[in-house]
């Protein structure tokens, strides 16, 4: 890892932190590994810990409650924007460099083609606006970033869109799955994998995208899961303003990825080769 010395993780209990977590120990990465209880980000002296002079930290932690955000705004805020910026400003008087993680909530979908990074954000909900603030937050500290926005994800550990799609089937209930929001679901042990590339060369700074390879619709995508499980599942496509919400989703979550694959070695990949994958184990 070119110029690092040490990797700070925050969040790494969290979905996508777990599998960075893995794959850091895979390559034989030193890892200091936090998350609550024991660190909480917005605690100002838990942070001045995090941040060690010359470090890497890469930020997973974050309000992650799309639903609760609507009502508990200022708590997304604090965690994914506040404590965001305060890390920046930390990271700056230590020398240290901030990957952080972001998300296509920061757009409002309403664009027919895909995200690339110069576009304007305008987040739909508070989970997203929390998130657009952290990103403003974070390069207002003038520290060395790198913003990661990433989408539709899934793993082994957290809450995610299959895991919800295979408890409706135990429910019994007919299923009925939007099919006008498309985006790529994307394995966030392929996230990790890309975290951990970046890392490993010179420090990426900027805006970068990330996704799987391809797209397609949830309804597109829990026909996929049930066609690859071989499970008779009667599914009927609905609209997105079919589903009682709170927080509004954007409808297009595509992302352009061009920007990081030019700066990776390997190809990024299907999305149905990695869920694919995903669904045999
Ligand atoms: N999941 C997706 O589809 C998706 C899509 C786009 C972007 N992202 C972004 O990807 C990143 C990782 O998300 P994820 O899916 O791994 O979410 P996650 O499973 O909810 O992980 C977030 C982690 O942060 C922790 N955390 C929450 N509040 C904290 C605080 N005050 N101090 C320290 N840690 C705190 C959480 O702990 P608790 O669980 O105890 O609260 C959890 O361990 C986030 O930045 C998210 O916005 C996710």
């Amino acid at each position: 890892m070119s110029g690092s010395k040490q990797i700070t993780l925050l969040g790494a209990k969290g979905m996508l932190g777990t599998d960075l977590t893995a794959m850091a120990v895979k390559r034989g990465w030193s890892l200091r590994a936090l998350d609550l209880p024991e660190f909480d980000i917005t605690q100002p002296e838990h942070l001045e810990r995090a941040v060690s002079p010359n470090s890497v930290i890469v930020n997973c932690a974050a309000y992650t409650n799309v639903e609760k955000a609507e009502s508990e705004p200022e708590l997304a805020e604090k965690v994914n924007a506040w404590a965001v910026g305060r890390l920046g400003e930390l990271a700056k008087r230590a020398g240290a460099r901030v990957l952080h993680i972001s998300t296509d909530f920061v757009f409002d979908g309403m664009l027919d083609r895909p995200y690339v990074e110069t576009d304007i954000p305008n987040p739909i909900n508070a989970y997203g606006l929390s998130k657009w603030h952290g990103e403003l937050a974070l390069e207002a500290s003038g520290c060395q970033h790198c913003i990661l926005r990433i989408e539709w994800a899934y793993g082994r550990h957290g809450v995610h869109f299959i895991k919800k799609l295979m408890e409706a089937v135990h429910s019994g209930e007919p299923l009925r799955v939007v099919d006008d929001q498309v985006g790529a679901p994307t394995a966030t042990t392929g996230v990790a994998e890309v975290i951990c590339d970046l890392l490993e060369g010179d420090f990426p700074e900027g805006v970068f995208h990330f996704a799987a390879w391809g797209y397609v619709s949830r309804y597109g995508m829990a026909q996929f899961i049930f066609d690859t499980l071989e499970m008779p599942v009667e599914l009927t496509p609905c609209k997105t303003a079919d589903f009682p919400s709170v927080a509004k989703r954007p409808l297009n979550s595509r992302f352009n990825c061009k920007k990081i694959k030019g700066t990776l070695s390997r190809s990024i990949e299907h999305w149905k080769d990695t869920l694919a994958q995903y669904l045999e184990t």
